[in-house]
């Protein structure tokens, strides 16, 4: 806080008329310096006899010279000095509490509804960014397999500056091990900086806590000389732990969603090993389907249903009797007319879960055909919907590339040569042509590497 101004003081508009009575009631002169000695104010007849100092908290800020009559001035103006010092830190005071709950209000209003871990460390970096003073700010998170804290989000951080703390290492390891949140307002000299890390200054680091547990920290640093305050360091504390919170929401949604789509892909696994011919046809069209997805430039909901029900798109062969599902021979009129009831079986089973909604389209219609032709309700064109129209192409191209007991499957370009000959018939073109731009290739040998499938 800047200090306070004998000279401003004394000319405030209010004061002078006052101060003026004052000297003459007192019938004496005075003489009015600032702490160096220069002149502020000088009455007819001033003597310099006796200095009576003007203070605020202690420290001198001018003079008043004169008898021991203009004692009573000087008490004054100290008067005046440290109530206008209380009425400044009461300002700042009320500016810091408004920042704190205007913070406060957008980081809620903005990370509530969020739940993506780096959706929320995004939004808290930009936060930060608009109140702080700072050049680089970097949220970690603590990857409980590692154990050490990894980046999920920063900002103005140097190329190749580590991506990892450990516990107990530097400062900001020594803040996830402790749960206080620290200023240090000179790096450099402090035991604890690694060498090779960003070349700053001074920084602040708080701990994100959720339910008591350290989950991760918030780094904050400028690479000039600032002085960090307490009261910056207690917003900054409020910002992580509002932060922790959301993160906390967000990585449980994350956990859920991650458990949701294991038992989504294993049930869809275990009804595809009633088949044992059919290995990874599921994963293999998942793959294809969301291939095509992104050259089609899905939006992300669409893509999130795409995956569902390309995953799920032959759940409803669970109602098919074995005889008729895994005959090796040709299928007769009667028995073809039953494995058509799987997409109707399909919607059925999926229905009843309210979060598999979206999937149905893509479940109930991927054996529609582009000219109407196809079942169960004989929807043409842009009457199916996307996904269905994108699974059907993987499906069928999978079939077509995979070895059946009764048949061996077709060459890649013999399969391609099916797909262009039937875009427009029984595909919808759009969604061919998309076949051939994705880099299907990559998507064939993902789909049948060993790797983890990642939803
Ligand atoms: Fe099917």
């Amino acid at each position: 806080m800047a200090p306070v101004s004998l000279s401003k003081l004394i000319k405030k508009r209010a004061l002078t008329p006052l101060f003026y009575r004052l000297v003459s009631d007192l019938e004496t002169s005075v003489v009015i310096e600032d702490a160096e000695g220069k002149l502020l104010m000088a009455t007819d007849g001033a003597e310099r006899c006796t200095r009576y100092p003007v203070t605020v908290t202690g420290e001198v800020i001018g003079w008043v010279n004169g008898t021991e009559k203009v004692a009573v001035i000087a008490s004054l103006l100290t008067c005046l000095a440290e109530s206008e010092m209380e009425k400044r830190a009461l300002v700042s005071e009320t500016l810091n509490k408004y920042k704190e709950i205007t913070l406060l209000y957008d980081m809620v209003e903005k990370v509530s509804s969020c739940l993506d871990t780096k959706e929320v460390a995004r939004l808290v970096i930009e936060e930060a960014r608009r109140v702080f003073r700072l050049s680089s700010v970097a949220v970690l998170l603590l990857n409980r397999e590692t154990d050490v804290l990894e980046v999920v989000g920063e900002f103005g951080h140097e190329p190749g500056v580590t991506a990892t703390v450990s516990r107990g290492v530097g400062i900001a390891g020594s803040v996830w091990a402790s749960g206080r949140a620290e200023i240090v307002n000179d790096v450099r000299s402090d035991l604890r900086f690694v060498e090779g890390t960003d070349s700053i200054c001074s920084l602040m680091c708080a701990p994100l806590k959720a339910k008591e547990t350290v989950v991760g920290v918030i780094n904050l640093g400028n690479d000039q000389p600032v002085t960090y305050t307490a009261e910056e360091l207690k917003l900054f504390t409020t910002l992580a732990s509002l932060a922790a919170v959301a993160i906390d929401n967000a990585s449980l949604y994350e956990q859920l969603q991650e458990t949701f789509y294991t038992t989504v892909y294993t049930l869809a696994e275990t009804i595809e090993k009633r088949d044992p011919y059919t290995g990874n046809h599921t994963k293999r069209v998942m793959e294809y389907s969301l291939a095509v997805g992104k050259i089609l430039k899905l939006s992300e909901i669409d893509m999130a249903r795409l995956q569902l029900g390309a995953v799920l798109h032959d759940i409803g062969k669970i109602g098919i009797r074995d005889n008729v599902l895994l005959k090796e021979s040709a299928l007769t009129d009667d028995e073809f007319e039953q494995i058509k009831k799987h997409a109707v079986y399909g919607e059925e089973i999926i229905s009843r879960i309210s979060q598999l909604q979206s999937a149905i389209p893509g479940i109930k219609h991927h054996h529609e055909k582009f000219n109407g032709r196809g079942y169960p309700d004989g929807l043409t064109g842009e009457e199916i919907d996307i996904t269905a129209r994108i699974i059907s192409v993987a499906d069928s191209f999978d079939a077509m590339t995979t070895n059946r007991p009764y048949r061996s499957g077709l060459s890649l370009d013999e399969a391609f040569g099916e797909l262009r000959k039937y875009a427009g018939s029984q595909f919808d073109p759009i969604v061919v042509d998309a076949f051939f731009a994705a880099d299907v290739m990559e998507a064939f040998f993902a789909a049948n590497s060993r790797r983890k499938i990642i939803f």
